[in-house]
């Protein structure tokens, strides 16, 4: 038998509107930084796709709760099963109101459900996450903002790699550290798509 090391492939979502401004930038040194590893990036913006709120089915639970995927039929169920096959994430949203941004909270909300729900054996189990929060205005609510993201990321039982808060006036050095974030992150995260051929 021969074990076939695939690169590492890892989910970058960005969550902003803007094509060109401080998430974009933050999406793109990650994603420089992933390459530089020999990983893979798979790239996804998140308001360019159809993924509406979840409409909390027959009163509260649908079909996430015991089956695990969304009855909510749009663009989720194509990028749910991206999740499912990547072995890391990166996530970056602008900071709004201190939180993160509405196609941020979709998703994330949406995917919480389907896989918060299996428990141990969530797709996300004990896979590396990078969570950016870009603030362009004030500077304010990239820790609230964080903070959220956490908590997200430990009911999908996936493991914290770094939390990265990202104003206007630290944006230089914290592209670097994004960059150097992500490269860190393939060069020590575990393979779940290696082959035994
Ligand atoms: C509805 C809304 C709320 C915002 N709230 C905040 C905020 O709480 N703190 C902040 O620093 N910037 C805030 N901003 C500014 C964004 O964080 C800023 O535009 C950021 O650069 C967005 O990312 P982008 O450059 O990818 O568009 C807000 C922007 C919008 C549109």
């Amino acid at each position: 038998m021969k074990q076939i090391r695939l690169p590492l492939r890892v989910l970058v979502v960005s969550a902003s509107p803007n094509k060109s401004g401080l998430t974009a930038a933050c999406a793109t040194a990650a994603i420089e930084g992933i390459g530089g590893a020999g990983g893979v990036a798979d790239e996804i913006r998140l308001n360019d796709l159809q993924v509406g709120m979840c409409q909390a089915c027959n009163g509260g639970w649908g079909t996430c709760l015991n089956e695990h995927e969304c009855q909510v039929e749009d663009d989720f169920q194509a990028l749910h099963a991206r999740v499912l096959q990547a072995d890391a994430y990166i996530l970056v949203t602008p900071v709004y109101w201190g939180e993160m941004s509405e196609s941020a909270k979709a998703f994330t909300d949406r995917l919480r459900r389907c896989e918060a729900t299996r428990g141990d054996r969530s797709g996300l189990s004990g896979k590396p996450v990078i969570a950016v929060a870009a603030a362009g205005g004030s500077g304010n609510g990239m820790i609230t903002c964080l903070l959220s993201l956490e908590r997200w990321i430990d009911h999908v039982r996936a493991r914290k790699f770094d939390l990265i808060p990202v104003n206007r006036w630290s944006r230089e050095y914290k592209l670097v550290t994004i960059r150097a974030a992500a490269q860190a992150m393939v060069l020590e995260a575990p393979h779940t798509s290696d082959r035994t051929l």
